[in-house]
C-alpha cells in the first residue's frame, strides 16, 4: 500500500529507529532519476546539483545494461576464478601511476579505508594514524575513529591510536605551499614515535572534499608526503568523493596534489550507485596486509559489482564526462563570482571541475560563518526545485557536487535560482 509522505516520515521512525537522517526540513520523497534529474511522488522535477554516487547520471542506460546482463548470467564471489574482475582491475589501475597496480575490492569506502589503515599497520608494524581534524573516512569500528564529531566515550578505545591536525582552510589560514600543513604533521608523527604508538600513516582526501574544500594550489601535498615518507609511514589518499574525474583537471585529486599515495581508497561513484569500493596499492602492500589478516569479502568484486564499475568507466570515456566537468566547472565558478560582486553573504568562492561552491558570511571582514543562513538557503532551493547541500567544519559552505553530465544550462538554471533565493533571503532574522 503507498504511504502518504506524512506516514513514510512517521514509520521512518518506527521501523529504522528512531533519529534516523534525513535532509530537509521537509524531506523529499524521491521517486525516480534521470541523468541530472529526479522526481517526486507527486511528480515534480528536481535538478539533482548534489549526488556524487550517480557519477555518469541518474540511472545511466549503460550502467543498467551492464547490471542486468550480468546479473542474468552469473552473480557469485570471488573464490570462483571470473574474468570480470581482471579486465576491471587492469582498466581502473591504468589510470594511476605504476606503483598502484593492484587491487582489493570491496563494497564501501568505509570498508576500503578500514583494510588500509590494517595495510599500514603490517607494513610498519606500528598503529598511529593522522589524520584531519574536520574529515569523515566511514563508519567501521576503526575508521569510525577519524571523526572527530564522534562522542569521545564510544569507540572501544580505538582512539587512542589516532592524531588529528588542523584541516586546511585557505579562507582563514592560507598556506599557500602546504609547508605548515607538513609542520604540524611532522609535529604529530613526532609525538606518536616519542609515546611509543608510533607512526603507520597519514590518511586524507587529496582534496580535503568533507573539510570544504579549500583552494589549495597544485602540488600542495608534496612536501607533506615527504614527511610521512622520511618517517617511514604510507600515505594514504581517500579518493572517495574527489576520485573519478570530479575536480576536471585529473583523474585523480593526489595527481593534482602532485603525489603518488602508497593506498588508494575508493567508493561512492565507482559504479554509479551499486555497492562497489576499492583499496589500490602495490602487490608487496597489498600482500603484507594478507599475511596479516586473513581476508575474504562476500560481495566485494563480484561479477556484477564488476561490470557496474565498468560501465562507469567505459562511459565517462565515451561522454568525455572529465572534460565536461572542467569546462563546466569554470563556468559554474565565474557564476558564482558575478553572485559574490552582488550578495556581501558570500565570502568565498571555490572549488574544481564539478565539486564547487560558497563560503557564508555574516560579514566579510570578521568572516563570521553563517550557518543558520545557509541552512535556510539549502531548504529554499529545495523548495525551488534545486538539490544541493552544505558541509566544512562551520556548516556554511554551500555544497554542489552534481552528476557529471551536469551541462552549462543547468549550471545557469542553478545559479539564477540561487540568485532569486539570495535575493529574498535576510542574512539575519
Ligand atoms: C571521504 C569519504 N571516505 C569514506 C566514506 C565512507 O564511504 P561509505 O559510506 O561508502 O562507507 C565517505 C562517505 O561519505 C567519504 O565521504
Amino acid at each position: 500500500m503507498a504511504r502518504s509522505t506524512k506516514a513514510i516520515i512517521a514509520d521512518r521512525a518506527r521501523l529504522l529507529g528512531p533519529n534516523v537522517s534525513t535532509f530537509y526540513d521537509d524531506p523529499l520523497h524521491i521517486v525516480r532519476g534521470e541523468g541530472v534529474w529526479l522526481w517526486d511522488a507527486k511528480g515534480r522535477k528536481y535538478l539533482d546539483c548534489y549526488n556524487n554516487v550517480p557519477h555518469v547520471g541518474h540511472c545511466n542506460p549503460r550502467v543498467v545494461e551492464a547490471i542486468t546482463r550480468q546479473a542474468s548470467m552469473l552473480n557469485t564471489h570471488t573464490r570462483y576464478l571470473h574474468e570480470g574482475i581482471l579486465d576491471y582491475v587492469e582498466r581502473l589501475t591504468a589510470t594511476m601511476a605504476e606503483p598502484l597496480d593492484t587491487v582489493i575490492m570491496t563494497c564501501t569506502g568505509s570498508e576500503a579505508n578500514d583494510i588500509a589503515l590494517r595495510m599500514a599497520e603490517t607494513v610498519t608494524g606500528k598503529r598511529g594514524i593522522i589524520a584531519t581534524d574536520a574529515t569523515y573516512h566511514g563508519n567501521t569500528s576503526l575508521v569510525s575513529q577519524l571523526s572527530t564529531s564522534n562522542v569521545p566515550s564510544m569507540g572501544f578505545g580505538l582512539d587512542q591510536f589516532f592524531r588529528f591536525v588542523p584541516a586546511p582552510d585557505s579562507y582563514r589560514a592560507p598556506d599557500p605551499d602546504g609547508t605548515a600543513f607538513a609542520n604540524v604533521v611532522a609535529q604529530q608523527i613526532a609525538e606518536l614515535e616519542t609515546e611509543g604508538t608510533g607512526f603507520a600513516a597519514l590518511v586524507v582526501c587529496p582534496y580535503f572534499l568533507n573539510e570544504g574544500f579549500p583552494s589549495l594550489s597544485p602540488g600542495w601535498l608534496n612536501v607533506t608526503a615527504e614527511v610521512v615518507r622520511k618517517a617511514g609511514g604510507l600515505m594514504i589518499c581517500d579518493e572517495v568523493q574527489s576520485g573519478f574525474g570530479r575536480i576536471g583537471s585529473h583523474f585523480w585529486a593526489h595527481d593534482k596534489m602532485g603525489i603518488v599515495p602508497d593506498v588508494v581508497t575508493l567508493g561512492k561513484p565507482m559504479a554509479n550507485g551499486h555497492p562497489v569500493g576499492a583499496v589500490v596499492a602495490n602487490g608487496d602492500t597489498i600482500g603484507a596486509f594478507r599475511r596479516g589478516y586473513r581476508y575474504f569479502n562476500t560481495f566485494g568484486g563480484n561479477p556484477v559489482s564488476c561490470a557496474a564499475a565498468m560501465a562507469v568507466l567505459e562511459e565517462l570515456e565515451a561522454q568525455d564526462l572529465i572534460a565536461n566537468s572542467a569546462d563546466v566547472g569554470v563556468h559554474a565558478q565565474s557564476r558564482l563570482q558575478s553572485l559574490a560582486q552582488k550578495y556581501e553573504c558570500i565570502g568565498d568562492v571555490r572549488g574544481s571541475g564539478l565539486i564547487f561552491g560558497a563560503e557564508m558570511v555574516l560579514d566579510r571582514g570578521s568572516k563570521e560563518p553563517a550557518s543558520a543562513f545557509t541552512d535556510k538557503i539549502i531548504n529554499k532551493m529545495r523548495h525551488e526545485g534545486i538539490i544541493l547541500s552544505k558541509l566544512g567544519r562551520h556548516k556554511n559552505a554551500l555544497k554542489i557536487r552534481p552528476p557529471m553530465p551536469f551541462s552549462k544550462e543547468n549550471a545557469n538554471l542553478l545559479f539564477d535560482t540561487l540568485d532569486a533565493v539570495l535575493a529574498n533571503t535576510p542574512l539575519t532574522s
